[in-house]
């Protein structure tokens, strides 16, 4: 075990394949739980500091902390409503923040807010990082992980296509590195030119062999998971012309084998149309609700 209790969760970095799968047991067990017969976090405050707009992990977070009987305090455009607007600092937001909750759930523009946070705090509580920029985004890819282990019984064996936004897309970062906990059969790349992995993506991924494809009907024919992603306009560069997105049409699905499944850790753009969520391969919508289940292993780890 890596993740000790009341310690920051900042990256996939802080965890073993211990801690990733106790965390997919653990929120195995928590699906399907209501509060109040059960509230282990009772007494209990987790703070949302978002500094970006988000929808599934913000609510997601919430949700999780008051099924576990805690309470919520939250700042869900911290930019604009909190005192950041007067110009304070992220290290003094959150040592103040740290006086009112027990956990700090942050998402921040900039990558490594979160360690800084967890920096800025010493031991006092936990941060948990929501999102850092183009950086890491740890408690979507636990999201996916245990969105597949629920499907396939393992993670173990599998080829995984990561589709779109390799650059800029934090949760492929994230879930590429926790994967890389697990002996993949392969892992295939499919990417608009321009926004490729970055040059530590494969490192992070173990001993399974990388493979740049660049037509994607070819690489779904040959997966067990198409993970569709959203061009990140907001992180391209001033003036960059954004690259027409990799879409999952007819043909792509017709490639794609009966067994294998596509998810997307939404929102989502022209990648992936409305087309799809009829198809019995398409489980995002599964995936977006097991953020709560997994949350709430998460934060009874962080402060149970
Ligand atoms: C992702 C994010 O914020 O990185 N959304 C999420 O948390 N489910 C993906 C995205 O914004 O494209």
């Amino acid at each position: 075990m890596k993740w000790l209790p009341n310690t920051s969760l900042t990256g996939i970095a802080d965890l073993d394949r211990q801690d990733i799968d106790q965390l997919m047991a653990a929120a195995g067990q928590m699906a399907g739980a209501r509060a109040p017969a059960m509230a282990p976090l009772a007494g209990r405050i987790v703070a949302t500091l978002f500094y970006e707009a988000s929808t599934r992990t913000r609510l997601s977070f919430e949700a999780a902390a008051l099924r576990l009987g805690a309470h919520v305090v939250s700042v869900a455009d911290a930019t604009g409503s909190s005192s950041v607007a007067k110009g304070e600092s992220l290290a003094d937001t959150v040592r103040i923040v740290s006086a009112y909750a027990d956990a700090i759930v942050l998402r921040h523009p900039q990558e490594g807010a979160a360690q800084e946070a967890a920096r800025a705090l010493g031991d006092r509580i936990p941060v948990i990082n929501g999102g850092d920029g183009a950086g890491e985004h740890p408690t979507q890819a636990l999201t996916d992980a245990y969105t597949l282990h629920q499907h396939f019984g393992r993670l173990d064996g599998l080829t995984v296509t990561f589709v779109g936004d390799l650059r800029y897309g934090r949760t492929v970062h994230s879930l590429a590195a926790l994967l890389g906990s697990y002996a993949l059969r392969a892992v295939q790349l499919v990417a608009p030119e321009g926004l490729d992995a970055p040059g530590g993506l494969a490192g992070s991924l173990g001993t399974a062999p990388v493979i740049h494809i660049s037509s994607l009907a070819e690489a779904a024919a040959t997966t067990d998971v198409l993970y569709m992603t959203r061009i990140q306009h907001e992180r391209l560069p001033a003036g960059a012309t954004p690259p027409g997105p990799l879409r999952v049409d007819r043909a792509v699905l017709d490639a794609l084998p009966a067994s294998s499944v596509i998810l997307h850790p939404l929102p989502r753009k022209d990648e992936l149309p409305t087309l799809v969520d009829d198809d019995p391969r398409a489980i995002y919508f599964q995936q977006a609700a097991n953020g709560v289940p997994m949350r709430m292993a998460l934060l009874t780890h962080a402060i149970g």
